[in-house]
């Protein structure tokens, strides 16, 4: 964080991101799931931490995101909280804890503010879910949206392709944005809709509008970290940008273990007691 200054190096807030958006000042976001990536992660300078519940793909294994549970996403935002010290942490409502009642959603998102010490929650969704987005602001609780490819939908929308290429789904979305901003969301994810729509919904909202797959016009953007630090081959999105390889550094590293360990090479005499 050596680039940072004293006022930078300060605990992000809601607020702040704002004053960043009316300052033009791009906004970085990216996932972690446990202690010793959310360390390197805020370390490293990045604005928001999103403990997204796509942990149930890269930590779980699962096909998709709707199997994880609201233990296990409490689980994993406690770990990162105690790795944070600067970043905004964000924590993922997992599918299920929020569609059934405003009451029960509120019940859920205090359940996971009180344990996990998190500072905001991110639920997918428009008008359908305004009423229990209502309850967790008036909770006190700051709700981030998701709109776009809303990945707990994914057996309604059968594909993870390109959403709101249609003119009637785009002016859902934005019309979606409008609600939830008025609702008094701090902020938005897009996810995978035309560079071009989401430049309109940054424009036409007050609030930072963070993107994935929806160009460059938007206030910030947020990747799963284990994409952009290469840890899999098998996922290669249009819009993702891979800035290491740690499929192949780790590979290497565990190869070269396996052969000292083999070898007798490891331990040396300065590597025992
Ligand atoms: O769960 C997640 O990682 C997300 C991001 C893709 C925005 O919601």
């Amino acid at each position: 964080m050596g680039y940072l200054n004293s006022e930078e190096k300060k605990k992000v807030t809601t607020q702040r991101l704002r004053e960043m958006k009316q300052r033009g000042e791009k906004i970085s976001m990216l996932t972690s799931y446990d202690y010793t990536m959310a360390k390197i992660v805020d370390g490293a300078g990045i604005d928001i931490i999103l403990v997204g519940d796509s942990a149930s793909n890269v930590m779980a294994g699962n096909v998709t995101t709707l199997p994880i549970t609201l233990d296990q996403m409490i689980y994993h935002a406690k770990s990162v909280v105690r790795g944070v010290n600067r970043a905004l942490v964000v924590v993922d409502m997992p599918f299920g804890t929020y569609q059934i009642s405003d009451t029960e959603a509120v019940a859920n998102a205090i359940r996971i503010m009180k344990v996990s010490h998190a500072d905001a929650l991110k639920l997918e969704g428009g008008v359908e879910i305004l009423p229990s987005v209502r309850r967790i602001l008036d909770a006190g609780i700051p709700v981030m949206g998701h709109l776009g490819l809303t990945p707990q939908s994914i057996n309604k929308f059968g594909t993870y392709a390109v959403r709101a290429k249609e003119e009637a789904e785009a002016e859902k979305l934005v019309a979606d944005a409008h609600a939830l901003e008025d609702a008094g969301c701090f902020s938005l994810v897009l996810e995978k809709i035309p560079a071009k729509l989401a430049e309109r919904v940054a424009k036409e909202v007050s609030i930072p509008v963070i993107g994935i797959g929806a160009g460059g016009g938007v206030d910030g953007q947020v990747l799963v970290v284990a994409d952009m630090l290469g840890m899999n081959t098998d996922f290669s999105p249009r819009f993702l940008r891979r800035y290491a390889n740690l499929f192949e550094v780790i590979t290497q590293a565990v190869g070269h273990y396996v052969e000292d360990v083999k070898s007798g090479d490891f331990p040396n005499e300065k590597e025992q007691y």
